[in-house]
């Protein structure tokens, strides 16, 4: 197949060239396009080397049989609309068109199904929200849940290229305040992007937004708090959960312990245990009472979060599609 990745320099880009030579998926024409500043940069696949092309609207209106985006929401305004108008299959990573009424926002596992005969443009959600939704999967299909609170713990690589070297930089006593809003370094920052107007942050808001729409239950409440600590990779999260049938600590491992590409396990997991994992961990399961539980949610945010989900996305699309196109 013909696959463009967009973004291809970037944290997540490079990680979605790695996922899809992991996976071994039959590429015979691969794209890669970042900026022009990136132009000609080398990126190795199966052993061959492709050189980075800058993008352009042409270029996007080529046949492609998917097209993976990771290089932010102006980018992914502008050209991906135009690469589905030509008929291809855009996977975008980015928020531009996750709360677009008609638009799929998809984690396969769970409502991967949504995509059977759909071509155009699928959003792939934030990283925070998928490893939340991915643990929950199975209690929310069987017990209903009413309210999630929950804080996160979000790595520096979750801000891209930029995000880890700041750490990097403020770690070698280079301390310069870029992109983060305070010092990371020996901190933790409960600000992750633009604050709205009701309080919460951008990245709060789409854990709110996102979960409804990926569970098709817009009764949920979540109650989040993002918070970016100095971590290189993994995102962990807290999380309090309350159901609506009661139910046994017992019953919820095992919903816990269920769901596919989820792992719940009494060890302790820490980023540093599970970066360059395709699992999302689940531990430290505790019963406040009938209907309310606690867990601590562990996964890699640019993997799980971003490139694996997204060539998931596309291996579900062309399982349900084989990827007949209109020629
Ligand atoms: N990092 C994560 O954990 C994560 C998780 C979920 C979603 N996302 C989303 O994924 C997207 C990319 O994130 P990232 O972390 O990979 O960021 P990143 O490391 O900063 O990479 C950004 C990529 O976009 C490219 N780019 C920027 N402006 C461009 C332009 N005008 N034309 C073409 N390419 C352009 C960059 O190319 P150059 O190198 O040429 O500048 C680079 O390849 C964002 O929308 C982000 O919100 C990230």
């Amino acid at each position: 197949m013909k696959v463009g990745v967009v973004g291809a320099t970037g944290e997540v880009g490079r990680t979605m060239v790695k996922v899809l030579e992991e996976k071994n998926i039959d590429i015979n024409e691969l794209r890669l396009f970042a900026s022009k500043k990136s132009e000609g940069k080398e990126i190795k696949f199966k052993d061959k080397i492709y050189y980075v092309e800058e993008l352009t609207e042409e270029k996007m209106k080529e046949k492609y049989d998917y097209l993976l985006f990771s290089a932010g929401g102006s980018v992914s305004k502008k050209y991906a609309p135009i690469a589905s108008e030509y008929g291809n299959t855009v996977i975008d990573n980015s928020s531009a068109f996750r709360m677009v009424n008609d638009i799929p926002l998809v984690v396969p596992e769970i409502n991967g199904d949504i995509i059977k005969g759909y071509r155009g443009i699928i959003a792939n959600p934030n990283c925070s929200t998928i490893q939340m939704v991915l643990a929950l999967r199975n209690v929310e299909k069987e017990l209903g849940i009413s309210e999630i609170f929950v804080s996160t713990y979000q790595a520096v690589s979750g801000a891209g290229n930029k995000g880890i070297k700041e750490l990097l930089d403020q770690q070698n006593g280079i301390n310069n305040i870029n992109h983060f809003p305070e010092i990371i370094n020996n901190n933790v920052i409960p600000i992750i992007g633009p604050v709205l107007e009701n309080g919460f942050t951008e990245e709060e808001m789409k854990m709110v937004n996102e979960t409804r729409k990926i569970y098709d239950d817009y009764g949920i409440k979540v109650y989040p708090t993002a918070v970016r600590v100095p971590v290189l990779y993994g995102h962990s999260e807290s999380i309090t959960f309350r159901v609506k049938k009661k139910s046994t600590l017992e019953d919820v491992k095992k919903l816990l312990s269920s769901v596919d590409n989820v792992v719940y396990t009494d060890d302790l997991v820490t980023p540093i245990n599970i970066a360059g994992s395709d699992i999302t961990y689940v531990s430290r399961l505790r019963q406040m009472d009938e209907t309310t539980f606690l867990i601590w949610v562990v996964a890699d945010n640019v993997r799980v979060g971003a490139a694996t989900n997204a060539v998931r996305i596309l291996l579900k699309h062309y399982e349900l599609n084989n990827n007949k196109r209109d020629e």
